[in-house]
C-alpha cells in the first residue's frame, strides 16, 4: 500500500549554535490531517526544530520537504505560501492593533498570493488593515473569533489583553492565514485547565473537520498525549522515543527524562 505524500517531512536535521548541538539527526513525518506531538524537557530542541521547519533557523545538515518539495533553503514567506503557519513561544503581537485587526492582516497575507492581489492592496495600505474586506473575509474572521472565544476582546488593542488571551490571539492569527499545516509552540502556556480543554477541542476540529495538520510543542504532556496521533520525544537534541501516545507514556526512557528534568 502506498502511503500518501507527507504534508511535511524533515530528514536528519542537525542544528548547532556555536559549539552547542541543539538538534541531532531529527527526522519527522507529518501526514495530512494529523496531529504530531513534539515533547521534551527544557532546552531539548523543540523550538529549534520549529525554527528549521518554518525557515527561521538554518540547519547544519538535513532537509525539509513540504508536499515532497525540498524547501530547506526557502524563506519563511515561501513556506507560508505553501500553507505553513506557526506560532511563537513568546508572544509576537502588535500592541496598537486590535485582536480583530491581527486576524485581518493574517487573513490577507495568507491570500495575497497573486500579483493582482499585491497590486490591489499595496498602494492603498501597506499592512492591509484599512483596505476593503475581501469577499468572505468578515465571516471567516468572525468564525475564528468565535471558535477561540475572542468575541468580547475583538476590538481591544493587543496591549490591553492578558497573557492567556494573547496566546489565543496568536493561535487565531495563525489560523486566519488559512494554513494546511500549523506549528504551535506551547499553545497552552498561560491558559487555565478549562481553556486548555477548549483549545484541545479546537485542534481536534481543525484536524477532523478542516483536514489541517498540526505539530504541537507542549510542556503540557497530558494535552499532547490526549491529542496526538504520533509523538516524538526529544532530550538534549536527540530523539529518545517515538510512537503512539500510549507507547510514549509507558516508555521508561521518557519517564526518566522528565523525572530528571524536575529533580
Ligand atoms: N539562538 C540561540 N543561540 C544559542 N543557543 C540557543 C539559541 N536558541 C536555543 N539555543 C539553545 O539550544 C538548545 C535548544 O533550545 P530550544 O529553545 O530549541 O529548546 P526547547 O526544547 O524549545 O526548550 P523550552 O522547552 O525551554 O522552550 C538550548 O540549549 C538553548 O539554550
Ligand atoms: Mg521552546
Amino acid at each position: 500500500m502506498n502511503e500518501p505524500t507527507p504534508l511535511l517531512e524533515a530528514r536528519d536535521l542537525t542544528v548547532t549554535y556555536g559549539g552547542l548541538l541543539a538538534l541531532h539527526d531529527l527526522s519527522l513525518v507529518v501526514p495530512p490531517a494529523s496531529i504530531v506531538g513534539l515533547i521534551g524537557p527544557n532546552g531539548a530542541g523543540k523550538s529549534t526544530c520549529f525554527g528549521v521547519l518554518s525557515g527561521f533557523v538554518r540547519p547544519r545538515e538535513g532537509s525539509v520537504y513540504i508536499d515532497g518539495v525540498d524547501v530547506t533553503r526557502a524563506t519563511p514567506q515561501a513556506r507560508a505560501r505553501r500553507g505553513l503557519a506557526r506560532t511563537f513561544q513568546r508572544l509576537e503581537l502588535f500592541d496598537e492593533l486590535t485582536v480583530r485587526e491581527h486576524l485581518v492582516v493574517a487573513y490577507r497575507a495568507g491570500r495575497r498570493r497573486t500579483l493582482f492581489d499585491l497590486v490591489r492592496y499595496l498602494p492603498l495600505d501597506l499592512i492591509g488593515v484599512g483596505a476593503r474586506p475581501a469577499p468572505g473575509e468578515d465571516d471567516a474572521i468572525d468564525q475564528i473569533i468565535d471558535v477561540l472565544g475572542l468575541r468580547s476582546v475583538a476590538h481591544v488593542p493587543a496591549a490591553a489583553i492578558g497573557l492567556g488571551t494573547g496566546r489565543l490571539v496568536e493561535i487565531a492569527r495563525a489560523m486566519a492565514a488559512h494554513p494546511r499545516l500549523l506549528l504551535l509552540d506551547e499553545p497552552s502556556s498561560g491558559l487555565d485547565a478549562r481553556e486548555t480543554e477548549e483549545l484541545s477541542e479546537v485542534f481536534r476540529r481543525l484536524r477532523d473537520d478542516e483536514q489541517v495538520s498540526l505539530v504541537l510543542v507542549e510542556h503540557n504532556v497530558d494535552m499532547v498525549l490526549g491529542l496526538a496521533d504520533d509523538v516524538t520525544v526529544l532530550d538534549f537534541g536527540e530523539v529518545i522515543a517515538r510512537g503512539s501516545p500510549d507507547a510514549v507514556r509507558n516508555d521508561p526512557t521518557v519517564q526518566a527524562a522528565y523525572l530528571g528534568a524536575t529533580t
